[in-house]
């Protein structure tokens, strides 16, 4: 497996995979990786020959009061993962690399309505940093398609909706979301989590699914289902940014008849922030 920092070093291999007809897989990460991150790369084998990994803490989507300095940087565990995970090549660029006209001048892309609520609400312009940064690793890697977690629900709709309406040539998928045998969604920050905290995060996806069965069961007041979700997450001790029923398409609020739902979540549990989701098709 190669490990490339450069541009030109990435154009090298790419080209010499085009010659040879290889459709090309991009998997972006923030580094850190966990068995999520090893079963999009798996995914991702199933649609093209070359798989590559972008590994980038992209500092355009932390906000000044976020977890940028203190995020994992672990290349060389990464490396290792993914040589058994059966990655062609990871790409781990400079902040100069990605920016040349650094932070302050760099072009950004905005998706509108889909970014306003939820984490978009919460973390002003996260979403901008997000799709600056994954246009232009689309750009740079040219992969036939891209795959991304389920767990960032609303961001991998917020890059469909780019890549559609942008007419980028790159089809987007979304992987599920894979979770530790107690129900907790795995991330690069669940690692934030003290024993106490760990020990009730799973809470979080208890209380989704349960929402989940009442939808499934005929349950439509979706006001009243999310306010005892947030009573339930409260009283364990959660801070609760968002617990919302929404059209799963498009996060609009849905009607009765809506037959395809998401619930999505944010909490805080000490000094981490965790997010979670689950998608119900009635
Ligand atoms: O989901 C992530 O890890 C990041 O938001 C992404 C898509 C790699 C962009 O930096």
């Amino acid at each position: 497996m190669l490990v490339v920092h450069t541009k030109k070093e990435l154009d090298e291999h790419l080209a010499e995979w085009r010659r040879n007809d290889d459709h090309i897989a991009l998997v972006p990460t923030m580094g850190n990786l966990h068995a999520g991150h090893v079963s999009l790369v798996q995914l991702a084998r199933e649609h093209a020959e070359r798989v590559v990994v972008s590994i980038f803490v992209n500092p355009a989507q932390f906000g000044e009061n976020e977890d940028f300095d203190q995020y994992p940087r672990t290349l060389e565990r990464d490396t290792r993962r993914l040589k058994k995970a059966a990655a062609d090549l990871i790409f781990a660029p400079d902040v100069a690399t990605m920016y040349p006209f650094g932070l302050q001048d760099a072009t950004t892309v905005s998706v509108p309505r889909i970014t306003e609520n939820f984490c978009g609400a919460s973390r002003p312009g996260h979403f901008d940093g997000v799709t600056g940064v994954v246009i232009r690793l689309f750009a740079m890697v040219q992969p036939d398609v891209a795959v991304f977690g389920q767990k960032d629900y609303q961001q991998q709709l917020v890059i469909r909706h780019m890549s559609l309406d942008l007419n980028l040539p790159v089809s987007i998928i979304t992987g599920s979301t894979v979770r530790e045998d107690d129900g907790l969604a795995m991330s690069s920050r669940n690692q934030y989590l003290s024993d106490a905290e760990r020990s009730k995060a799973p809470l979080l996806y208890e209380v989704l699914s349960a929402v989940g069965t009442d939808l499934q069961n005929g349950r439509r007041d979706f006001e009243g289902l999310e306010a005892e979700s947030i009573s339930k997450l409260m009283d364990a001790g959660f801070g609760v940014d968002y617990f919302s029923i929404r059209r799963a398409q498009n996060l609009e609020l849905p009607d009765r008849d809506c037959d395809e739902l998401v619930v999505l979540a944010a909490v805080d549990l000490g000094g981490a922030r965790l997010i979670d989701n689950t998608v119900i098709t009635i």
